[in-house]
């Protein structure tokens, strides 16, 4: 990000109708493990539909850096020719914005004998490591770090044993941490999980030819291992739309009078889909269709249309399966009738940003009542709002998103429905996540500038 990026301001209005048909950029969970795995792997894995943001860049250049070629071949079209496995790198790895890149990596890193030091920006560097240095360090790696499992970080792998893993949080990251050191680990590797968490690297490396064992438990969780010695093959990726990003035009159509947006070519896993249930629970006139496979994950064409919204109360349960989209389900929520009840969210307070605490303070700031709570948010819906230019929520403030992409996008949606324009700070953070999206909405008749 540069100087003038960071003391930009962005700021939305309340806009007439949305209307429109968008495609959503890649899956960014999707993209990172697409570059991951293709330098694992032995030959050219090409990807399509990569997302171009940030923070998939910054994977692309550390694969690069660990030894595999990495070449731009136009829009969302990469080619990644893996050595089947890691070099030493000549110098630090800096993983920008990204947690997933970061945990990641060094997962898959630590199955080899080298040493690798990694930093990222502000709101990485802040971010806990110890989820993934934990298990990594019982399989065999060690490392040296800042006080507290934070970066920058240097780590020493290769010589791994098994490990029977159960997270202690429900994180994604840890499992495809874990997972990725057991392709190279003595005897393989196992994560137990009580709750499942998406399951993209699970899906992927089959599809690089590694045999992964998933054994759901029957009661939301379940053992997911590898054997070690694993070698990958190079394979073919075609990224689908990415929900969390999706779920921001979405949004803005269900509290736009009026509005009707379709959103095509978004990954509809079950791992991934909470926001839709919960948006459905609350009355949003949503449909899908053109449901298809693609590269072994169903995707779909979601249309949206302007809703009076019902506050709910979303089950905690299902916070792994919509985890990134609690901030724009807040003001989704800010524009519902009633209460809007979120819990089990400690995850939230160690995301880019502590998400809790800056949604409370977005929202309050515009004149939404919520209650925030040490695990959670409740949050008070303004009756109406939305529909009449002296009703509904306020609006009217400058929101400090700490750096954090989607805090950012969220309030920038807010901003369509208030009575007062919203802006955020930092706005050049939307990049690490959804590159064009100041475009893509102006494009649907929304007014941020
Ligand atoms: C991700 C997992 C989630 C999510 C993140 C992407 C992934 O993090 O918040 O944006 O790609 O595995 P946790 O694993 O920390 O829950």
């Amino acid at each position: 990000m540069t100087a003038a990026q960071s003391t930009a301001q962005m700021r939305a209005r309340r806009s007439g109708t949305l209307k429109g048909r968008v495609r959503a950029p890649g899956d960014k969970s999707i993209s990172h493990r697409a570059l991951i795995l293709g330098a694992l792997a032995h030959g050219e894995t090409e990807v399509e539909g990569l997302l171009e943001g940030d923070d998939v860049r910054a994977t692309a250049r550390a694969m690069a850096a660990f030894g595999a070629e990495v070449e731009r071949l136009g829009e969302g079209h990469w080619r990644i020719a893996g050595r089947g496995g890691f070099v030493e790198p000549a110098d630090v790895i800096d993983c920008g914005n990204a947690g997933t890149g970061v945990r990641l990596i060094m997962g898959a890193a630590a199955g080899f004998p080298l040493a690798a030091s990694f930093t990222g920006d502000a709101s990485l560097r802040g971010r806990p490591m110890n989820r993934v240095l934990k298990p990594l360090g019982q399989m065999g790696a060690t490392w040296i770090c800042r006080e507290g499992g934070r970066l920058p970080l240097t780590l020493k792998g290769g010589g791994l044993k098994r490990i029977s893993y159960e997270p202690p949080e429900p994180s994604a990251q840890v499992k495809s941490a874990v997972l990725l050191a057991g392709l190279h680990a003595e005897g393989g590797a196992e994560v137990v999980e009580r709750e499942a968490t998406r399951d993209h690297t699970e899906r992927m490396l089959r599809a690089f030819g590694v045999d992964v064992v998933s054994e759901p438990d029957g009661q939301g969780g379940g053992r997911i291992s590898v054997s070690g010695g694993e070698r990958l093959r190079a394979a073919r990726v075609r990224v689908p739309g990415d929900p969390s990003s999706a779920a921001f035009p979405l949004v803005a159509a269900l509290i736009v009078p009026g509005s009707e947006v379709t959103v095509e070519g978004v990954l509809l896993n079950p791992l991934r889909i909470g926001l839709l249930d919960t948006l459905g629970e609350m009355g949003a006139d949503l449909s899908v269709t053109n449901v298809r496979d693609e590269g072994g994950e169903t995707v779909a064409d979601i249309t949206a249309r302007y809703s009076q919204l019902t506050g709910v109360e979303v089950p905690p349960e299902r916070a792994p399966s919509m985890i990134d989209e609690y901030p724009i389900l807040a003001v989704a929520a800010a524009f519902a009738e009633g209460p809007t009840v979120m819990r089990g969210l400690a995850e939230l307070r160690v995301k880019e940003s502590d998400r809790l605490a800056l949604m409370a303070a977005g929202l309050a700031a515009c004149g939404v009542a919520v209650d925030e709570e040490p695990e959670g948010l409740v949050v008070h819906g303004v009756p109406g709002g939305g529909s009449s230019a002296n009703h509904g929520v306020k609006g009217g403030a400058t929101v400090a998103t700490h750096g954090d992409h989607r805090i950012a996008m969220s309030h920038l949606v807010l901003g369509l429905g208030t009575q007062a324009p919203v802006a955020v700070d930092e706005p050049g953070m939307i990049a690490t996540s959804f590159p064009g999206f100041t475009e893509l909405m102006a494009g649907l008749g929304a007014e941020i500038a």
